[in-house]
């Protein structure tokens, strides 16, 4: 049996998370430059977004550049944002094909005017597509996120509409870029890192996590089915004993 049909569809992950690592060290591993890390790096992304939709995964969430990313030398910042741009350009039509539709969580005001403009383009045109939606984390930070969440809810205090005892989990849930978006169940890092990088901090409170050897531009479908069957072996307890898990799943 493949590894695809040893998956059970009846207990999928809705929402998958990625921090997709590696480029850099892939591409030293073949003698280039980072960039081209990057670009091999945007062939994996196509590979697991396909495969995500056509198991009926939901939610594909992709760590693409962290606020701290900025940090990097100026010409691989530049070239990671032309990459997005053009790949944003030349991805559209796939996605319209594959009825996806393209969300960005973080702060796109800070990106380039152009690849802004390409991104918020590509998700207007596939807003009504409904079988996957493709999240791309772009100057995405978890810990600002929650702290922009917090400033609203303070605003809307300020302004009486308001109170502390009115603020509850879903509350903050609701004010996140992913409001609205159930949390993912799985997250999956690659090329040895265990470390969440400020990644979903609120978000992943319940996630199984998937951490694999391979750099980014090695992960495949294949690599995909083994997250999700290894997902598939957990036991989700959140909080509870074995035998109360047992009991429900009766
Ligand atoms: C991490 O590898 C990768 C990134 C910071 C960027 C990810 C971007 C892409 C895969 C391409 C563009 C994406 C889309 C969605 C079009 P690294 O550079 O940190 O690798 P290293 O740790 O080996 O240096």
């Amino acid at each position: 049996m493949s590894l695809k049909d040893s998956i059970d569809q009846t207990r999928l992950p809705q929402h998958i998370a990625i921090i997709m690592d590696g480029n850099g060290r892939w591409a030293k591993s073949q003698g280039k430059n980072r960039l081209f890390g990057h670009s091999n790096g945007v062939s994996a992304v196509r590979e697991v977004s396909e495969g995500c939709a056509e198991l009926g995964v939901k939610y594909l969430t992709l760590y693409a550049f962290s606020t701290e990313n900025w940090n990097r030398p100026i010409l691989e910042v530049t070239g990671l944002m032309d990459l997005l741009l053009k790949t944003t350009r030349s991805e559209i039509k796939t996605l319209q094909k594959n009825n996806i539709r393209l969300r960005a969580i973080g702060d796109m005001d800070a990106l380039p005017a152009s690849t802004a403009r390409e991104l918020r383009q590509a998700i207007a045109d596939t807003a009504g597509n409904s079988r996957m939606d493709l999240i791309l984390a772009l100057n995405y930070s978890g810990k600002a996120e929650i702290v922009r969440a917090v400033k609203q809810m303070a605003a809307a205090a300020k302004a009486g509409t308001l109170t502390p005892e009115d603020i509850t989990e879903q509350m903050v849930t609701d004010h996140l870029y992913t409001a609205g978006i159930p949390d993912p169940e799985l997250m999956i890092r690659t090329s040895g890192e265990q470390r969440i990088s400020n990644f979903l901090l609120w978000q992943l409170a319940y996630a199984e996590f998937y951490f694999t050897e391979k750099f980014w531009p090695e992960f495949d479908r294949e690599e995909l089915y083994r997250a999700i069957l290894t997902y598939q072996n957990r036991e989700r307890r959140f909080g509870k004993t074995t035998e109360q898990v047992k009991e429900e799943g009766k």
